[in-house]
């Protein structure tokens, strides 16, 4: 029989390299079938795939028949529980390297020497959604990195927002069990617009500085991409002479930081609801390697009372403008999962996975998480053994006396399981400090059991007022209108006027915003209804204020602020029929010397012609959607067009949200033509005509590189702006 070879590309790279020791690592346990005979488990080969063994050839099926029970035993038992919170979420591989040595403030290896390269594995997730469920949805990400270090594995498990909805670890049952599909019909799938949420939300005042950022664009990113990370709590570095200082840890995109508009996010997710998923595995095949630059914050023991926010509280970030952030090393994602459930659903990260010279701080939220991790993944991966997967084992030895249970992989050749022993010459034996023995930071701690939190964490509004002054006009629109939704969609009136009520406290304007979208009156300012504050006291007396460090606006909080210098892996569609074939051509080539992926579209899938050369098209017209670029051309053809219904989509959303766009030859006046513009519209940001493709090549490619022309943009509510 012909051995065929189905091998992608992706897997014949992957067995090429193994310089990185984390990938040879998997190699050991990677297996292909490729030219191989089937098999079943027990290594027998196969004869017959395609009957089972029966009693005559219409008889019953045999009992005995041990390939059928074992194919489908297997089968039955394929499913593993999904996380319980990040349930959804894409990997990739990569390394790390660090500019220069920090062994000033932490003695990480993987942060003392600029020539390691450290292998990662990096997860990027929604929290709220099942397994299936959308990308492109309104949520926090996961963006969770595992080092493979010498020292053994460190895990920052972060977020793309930098502060969280809760101070102490006792509340996030409650809050994931509100946010979550409603318990008694499992609606909606991965989205906070609804009662329970909203009903949560509005009795913790805490929140409402993360609430900032998640109804801000920041919730729906352009691509994992161009998305910024944050270890959110406070941490602490240690030196080798064991002196300690606070860090808080930063992921930079070196694409800048860019998201999408709400309704673009909401077509997105039914024309491909693996928006995200599928941006980083094409932008890794296509060897556009996303890069985030580390970032640290780092605050000396003596300054730890010095600002108006605890940095202890994790629903408070350190305005860079007070500490700057400063930018210690990159990270490179290079290489996609060889397969989806070995490395990215097996994968386990935790907040406690450590090496020498990172600790934690006493974050409440922070010293539950400590907990909760190991836990839930002993039942979300069905052993205590799980350290034992291929994605989850360090790149160096482990040893210890810990045994057996269930899925045991490694086979401990020692005599003994304990120590102190002689038995066993006393090994393993503990590591010294100066074999890399891992030695908690000496904190002093004192005080008295108490269940309450520290005086500062109750100054629930002033970072939440910082963030949205911080936000440009465009962006504070998107703010409100993403409220306005959210609110909008609720069931319960006494739910949204308490929000009201709650955002009062935060903008009086923003507050009054959103309260036009419902036809009621701002209410009194209300007491914060959080429990730990006694009922008679005013808010305002807990906001601690201090002329010193206030910070009144924050550069780096706003979008606006961002690289937009670059058209770098944006994807670009030309819609273009046989008469703009050759005008297709070149402006593809000079979109693509500058860095953007370009994608010919057609009303068929088949070769355009240029008169000299064919023009593949990518994608027929019927097969795709506007919302799923990042700008578009039009070239020609406008006779042809008029008979599309798609069409007409493909220009008016991407007008609607804001994107570049190009119209050449006799496209030139489709905006006015399909009464996408009033007629009497002149110069439009963000849209280029021309008679030819060179004529307007380098205005586009500035308005790409701007990502969007919000200048544009209609309010959903007040139709200002039409
Ligand atoms: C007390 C508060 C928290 C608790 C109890 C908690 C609990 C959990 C649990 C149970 C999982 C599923 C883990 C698994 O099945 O492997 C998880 C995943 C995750 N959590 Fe938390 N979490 C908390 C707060 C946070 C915060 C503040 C952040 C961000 C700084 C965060 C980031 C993540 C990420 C990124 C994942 C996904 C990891 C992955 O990709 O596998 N969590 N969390």
């Amino acid at each position: 029989m012909a051995k065929r070879s189905t091998k992608s590309s992706n897997t014949s790279d992957r067995k090429k390299s193994t310089a990185d020791p984390k990938q040879a690592d998997l190699l050991k346990d990677t297996t292909d079938g490729t030219d191989k005979v089937l098999t079943s488990n027990q290594g027998l080969p196969i004869n017959d795939n395609q009957n089972s063994l029966k009693a005559g050839l219409r008889g019953p099926t045999l009992l005995e028949d041990h390939l059928l029970r074992e194919k489908i035993t297997h089968f039955d038992h394929e499913r593993i529980p999904e996380r319980a919170v990040h349930a959804r979420g894409s990997g990739a591989h990569g390394y790390f390297q660090v500019y220069k040595s920090m062994s000033a403030v932490t003695q990480a290896g993987f942060l003392n020497d600029p020539a390691r390269r450290t292998p990662v594995f990096v997860r990027f997730s929604t929290v709220a959604g099942s397994r299936g469920s959308a990308d492109a949805v309104r949520d926090a990400r996961g963006f969770a990195v595992k080092f493979y270090t010498e020292e053994g594995i460190y895990d920052l498990v972060g977020n793309n927002i930098p502060v969280f909805f809760i101070q102490d670890a006792i509340k996030f049952p409650d809050l994931i069990h509100a946010v979550k599909p409603e318990p008694h019909h499992e609606m909606p799938q991965a989205a906070s617009a609804h009662d329970t949420f909203w009903d949560f939300i509005s009795l913790m005042p805490e929140s409402m500085h993360m609430i900032m950022w998640v109804m801000s664009d920041r919730a729906i990113p352009r691509s994992y991409r161009m998305m910024e990370g944050f270890g959110v709590h406070t941490f602490r570095f240690v030196n080798a002479k064991g002196e300690g200082r606070f860090v808080k840890f930063h992921w930079k995109p070196l694409l800048g930081v860019h998201s999408l508009a709400w309704d673009e996010a909401t077509k997105i997710n039914g024309k491909d609801a693996d928006f995200h998923r599928r941006d980083l595995w094409e932008a890794i095949e296509g060897g556009n390697f996303p890069e985030w630059e580390l970032g640290v914050q780092i605050v000396e023991d003596k300054d730890e009372h010095k600002y108006p926010f605890d940095l202890l509280d994790p629903t408070k970030l350190i305005p860079e403008e007070l500490v700057p952030v400063q930018r210690i090393g990159r990270m490179t994602l290079d290489r996609n999962p060889t397969n989806f459930f070995a490395e990215t659903e097996q994968v386990a990260f935790h907040p406690a996975h450590l090496v020498p010279g990172i600790d934690f701080s006493n974050d409440p939220l922070l010293q539950g998480r400590l907990f909760s991790y190991t836990d839930t993944q002993l039942s979300r991966l069905g052993s205590a053994n799980f350290n034992e997967l291929p994605i989850n084992r360090p790149i160096v030895p482990v040893h210890n006396n810990q045994r057996d249970g269930h899925m045991r992989h490694g086979i401990n050749a020692d005599r003994v399981s304990y120590e102190p022993n002689t038995l066993g010459g006393g090994c393993p034996y503990q590591a010294m400090v100066k074999e890399g023995g891992f030695v908690s930071f000496p904190e002093p701690v004192e005080g008295v059991k108490v269940r309450g939190k520290s005086e500062k964490f109750h100054d629930h509004y002033s970072q939440a007022a910082l963030f949205y002054r911080s936000q440009s006009v465009p962006e504070q629109n998107h703010l409100i209108n993403a409220l306005r939704f959210e609110l909008g969609k609720l069931e319960v009136t006494a739910v949204r006027e308490r929000m009201i009520g709650q955002l009062a406290y935060v903008d009086a304007d923003l507050a009054e915003r959103v309260a036009e979208a419902f036809d009621i009156d701002v209410p009194e300012v209300e007491l914060p209804l959080n429990r730990s504050i006694p009922a008679d006291t005013d808010p305002q007396s807990v906001q601690p204020y201090d002329e010193q460090i206030v910070v009144e606006r924050s550069a780096a909080l706003s979008m606006q602020n961002t690289i937009k210098d670059s058209i770098k892996t944006r994807c670009v569609a030309i819609l273009v029929t046989d008469e703009g074939a050759a005008e297709a051509a070149e402006l593809k080539k000079a979109l693509e010397r500058n860095g953007a992926v370009v994608k010919i579209i057609a009303p068929v899938k088949r070769d355009l012609s240029t008169g000299k050369t064919a023009l593949p098209v990518d994608h027929a017209l019927m097969t795709t959607s506007s919302v799923l670029f990042d700008a578009v051309a039009v070239i020609g053809g406008k006779d042809t067009w008029k008979k599309f219904p798609d069409a007409k989509d493909f220009l008016s959303d991407p007008f609607r949200h804001s994107k570049a766009i190009a119209l050449v030859g006799d496209a030139a006046d489709l905006l006015t033509a399909w009464g996408i513009v009033p007629a009497a519209a002149k110069a439009i940001p963000g849209v280029v005509t021309g008679r030819d493709s060179k004529g307007i090549t380098a205005a586009f490619i500035t308005a790409v590189a701007a990502h969007r022309h919000w200048e544009r943009e209609v309010d959903p509510l007040t139709g200002a702006g039409a």
